[in-house]
């Protein structure tokens, strides 16, 4: 507080001093009083003079200061001279001072004003017959005693935030676009029937507040917080100097270039127009992708309990806070899944030898739920091995036929409901085709690559789980753990995201019997969506000795309170179904979020994690998706691995390994290609050969 004090003093002088010296005139000074409340307090004590001062004026600032002052009391304190207000006032030099026990007339006679301001007190802004006779007699008092005055204001205050505790809510139905709608109309009666000049920090706050930084405005539900209350002085400095305020260099303390250019715009847009909500860009529905836009963000503290404690060895760790995590995860994002069946029917469908040119035995396998549902696993090993081998497991899109041109792969029946959604690739309607072409996705599956490293590869398709769409959760598995009388999971309950990982567990059950293949060294990978679902599966299931998670992105690997690329609220709108109903609290919310990505990656440790991004993969926030990893990387630390603390992120096509923790930056775009699984293969030969 002191330092500001010093540093605007010091601001001021200079300024003084700089004029005199270049032997010009003294800067533009304008006189400027406002006879209000708490809310001039917001908008014009601090930052209005810095503005001013960036673009080389001087403003003197009055401000007649009563808590929740109405105009009914101003005008009668006008007219009797009580001493009631605190007389609060920033100097030439910038230097604020206060003066309690003042009378309007006082502070009237202080200074040659050059403007002076009127407002109503917040619960009544809304409500024109609460203006009069009050607003009259009050300007008839000062016009008579400041004749210096040739500018009178009216100071348009703003609405509550949507969720304000505020008592006086309720005279506008507890509801923001009531309040916001009200001040429009009252303010501009107002200021036209007494030729006001409007300041429009009301619009402003509301442009603000249509802003990808929503409804974060205030302190409290109705006092300005930092960024508001550079908005309110933004707007009053538009109105002041007739200027646009977009590009003053002026800066608060503690906001982001986001925040300022957000609020700068705001004002400006509402100088222009006043009495409306103007959409400048910057919308909660549009993207950022720019990092100097990432609002202020503080991560949810992973190695502190619940009760305050903080997380000092792996014991805590694994005694409270894991558990801790996970159960926030589970009941806030992807929902509880139920525990593993005792035992499944599995059927072999078919096996092979010597298949993929002689490289691979195959195997298909139907793993059933209930009647009629089932998922089809389809395992390559490598031909001929003698033990059980370590292998990858993933699930695909498209349907087991897809990710190779071997014929002995069985078509996957289960897709008439994804093919109503058309998105398969390679499919022609026109040519009567039904499903993915066999083969669509090779290049996802480089299955010589993995085979010959030593590898089986174990995969099954999405929709034998769960189709992915907005069904209601009718036609996947949720269905058969309905209990009696129930027809969708409850909040906390199981999302599509959810259930892809229970499959990947019950493809591990059925490893586990499986002669082929080791299910004590199985990599659980996926790309994308079904990367976000790996690394669910991970945290979940313990068994999986590694975690693979490909461009996984927005609720994966990437830090969600970056908001940069696609964001909670995003994802919520367009695939609903991914997630729990509990998590659709926080699409634009992402600071209520009770943690975020980099706790679900540490839900992996001890056991290794890789996670991969691709260069032109920006609506997965690569950058998001390696800070995530290195923040986790404490949770490994806890275990005595290095973890990638201290490390720089990888240029493109570049890869960082500590030991447990690997990351690469793929160049191209969002995909899973070769380039990605050797990756993967030479990291898994550490742990799992
Ligand atoms: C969309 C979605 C992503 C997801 C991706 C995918 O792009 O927005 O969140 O990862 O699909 O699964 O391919």
């Amino acid at each position: 507080m002191q330092t500001m004090k010093f540093r605007r003093f010091f601001a001021g002088v200079l300024l003084l001093l700089f004029t005199l010296a270049a032997g010009a005139q003294a800067p533009d000074t304008l006189r400027i009083l406002s006879i209000g409340n708490s809310f001039s307090v917001d908008a014009v004590e601090q930052n209005l003079y810095e503005i001013a001062a960036d673009a080389g004026a001087v403003y003197i600032i009055g401000n007649m200061y009563i808590g929740g002052c109405s105009l009914e009391r101003h005008a009668y304190n006008a007219e009797s001279g009580a001493a009631a207000y605190s007389y609060r006032k920033v100097g030439a030099d910038g230097v604020r001072t206060v003066r309690d026990h003042t009378a309007l007339p006082y502070a009237l006679a202080d200074e040659k004003w050059d403007v002076i301001s009127f407002q109503q007190s917040s619960p009544l802004s809304g409500n024109p017959y609460s203006y009069e006779p009050w607003l009259t007699r009050l300007i008839a008092c000062v016009k008579a005693r400041v004749p210096s005055a040739s500018r009178y204001l009216f100071h348009q205050t703003w609405a509550y935030a949507k969720d304000a505790l505020n008592p006086n809510f309720p005279n506008y139905g507890c509801d923001q676009a009531v309040m916001y709608a009200s001040i429009m109309e009252a303010s501009r009666w107002a200021a036209e029937s007494h030729a006001l000049e409007i300041v429009p920090c009301g619009t402003a706050i509301q442009n603000y507040r249509a802003t990808w930084y929503r409804d974060n405005a205030t302190r409290d539900g109705y006092h300005l917080n930092l960024v508001g209350r550079y908005t309110a002085a933004a707007t009053w400095y538009c109105v002041l100097s007739g200027k646009d305020v977009r590009g003053n260099a002026y800066r608060p303390e503690h906001l982001t270039e986001g925040q300022v250019k957000a609020a700068q715009a705001a004002a400006a847009a509402a100088a222009e127009s006043p009495y409306e909500v103007t959409d400048f860009g910057m919308r909660t529905n549009d993207v950022n992708y720019e990092e100097a836009l990432i609002p202020a963000y503080r991560l949810p503290e992973m190695l502190r309990c619940a009760d305050g404690t903080k997380v000092q060895g792996k014991a805590r760790w694994e005694e409270k806070r894991r558990a801790e995590l996970y159960a926030l995860f589970e009941r806030e994002m992807f929902g509880r899944a139920p525990a593993a069946p005792p035992s499944l029917h599995t059927e072999l469908l078919e096996s092979a030898t010597g298949v993929l040119g002689g490289l691979a035995d195959r195997r298909q396998v139907r793993i059933h739920f209930a009647k009629n549902r089932y998922m089809d696993l389809l395992i390559y090993t490598p031909a001929g091995a003698e033990k059980p081998v370590p292998a990858f497991l993933g699930i695909n899109f498209y349907g087991n036929h897809s990710i190779t041109d071997d014929e002995g792969v069985l078509m996957t029946e289960q897709d008439a409901l994804q093919r109503r959604y058309g998105v398969y690739p390679g499919l022609d309607r026109n040519k009567g085709e039904s499903r993915a072409a066999r083969g669509a996705q090779a290049s996802r599956w480089p299955l010589e690559l993995i085979l010959s490293a030593g590898y089986g590869v174990v995969t099954f398709y999405r929709g034998d789980v769960d189709p992915d769409f907005d069904d209601g959760f009718r036609n996947g598995v949720h269905g058969v753990y309905y209990r009696e009388g129930q027809h969708y999971p409850k909040p906390d309950e199981w999302g599509a995201i959810a259930a892809w990982a229970w499959g990947l567990s019950r493809a591990l059950d059925y490893l586990e019997k499986d002669p082929s293949v080791d299910a004590s060294r199985v990599a659980v990978l996926g790309h994308s969506r079904l990367g976000k679902t790996a690394l669910w599966a991970g945290a979940s299931d313990a068994r999986f000795a590694l975690v693979i998670s490909n461009d996984s992105g927005c609720c994966g690997a990437a830090l969600s309170r970056r908001g940069i690329g696609e964001t909670v609220e995003i994802i919520n709108r367009s695939f609903p179904h991914w997630f729990c109903a509990n998590f659709k609290k926080y699409g634009g919310n992402e600071d209520k979020m009770p943690f975020d990505q980099h706790e679900l990656l540490a839900l992996v440790a001890p056991r290794p994690l890789y996670i991969a991004s691709a260069s032109a993969d920006q609506w997965a926030d690569p950058k998001g998706e390696f800070l995530a990893a290195v923040e986790a990387s404490k949770v490994w630390q806890l275990y005595g691995y290095r973890g990638l603390k201290g490390v720089k992120m990888p240029e493109a096509g570049g890869a960082v390994s500590a030991g447990r923790i690997a990351y690469h930056l793929r160049e191209g775009k969002h995909d899973i290609t070769a380039f990605d699984w050797q990756h993967y293969i030479d990291f898994a030969d550490n742990f799992l050969k």
